[in-house]
């Protein structure tokens, strides 16, 4: 029954209490994902690759990552204002270059919600 329950959460996640819950992100799951990530960002160290260092992400304003040469599109982002938190970053994972026009990063997005808001449970483990 239990099982039966889940199922019929799963379906409609947003409309049942267990589609709340997974709000709350499966970092598990998001690990799986940040694969998509991990050829140009690392998240457990302060090591910048193609792309910078994801590691303390939640609260960096965009375009500040030390010893990182951002795009100036990126800087601007950050002067601009930008500030990384769940919102800000859901925006940018569904369309990169259309959050921050000019982007060098190459990534056409990640479309599908729940895998962002997972994503970013992983992410959050590395403050
Ligand atoms: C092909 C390489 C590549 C992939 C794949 C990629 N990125 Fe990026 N990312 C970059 C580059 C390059 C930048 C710097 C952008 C700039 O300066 O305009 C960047 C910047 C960022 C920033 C801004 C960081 C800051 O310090 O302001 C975030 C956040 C980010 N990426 C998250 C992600 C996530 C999450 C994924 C996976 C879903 C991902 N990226 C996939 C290359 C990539």
């Amino acid at each position: 029954m239990r099982n039966h329950i889940l199922m019929i959460g799963l379906s409609a996640a947003v409309l049942c209490p267990i589609g709340a819950l997974a709000q709350e992100g499966d970092a598990e799951a998001g690990a799986a994902i940040f694969k998509k990530c991990a050829t140009c960002h690392v998240v457990d160290s302060d090591k910048n690759k193609v792309g910078p260092s994801l590691k303390g992400l939640f609260g960096r304003t965009a375009g500040t990552h030390p010893d990182y040469k951002y795009s100036s599109a990126m800087k601007e982002a950050g002067e601009g204002g930008l500030v990384w938190d769940e919102t800000t970053l859901r925006d940018y994972l569904h369309n990169p270059k259309a959050k921050v026009k000019g982007t060098k990063m190459a990534f056409a997005g990640v479309k599908k919600d729940d895998e962002i808001t997972n994503l970013i449970a992983y992410l959050k483990q590395y403050p």
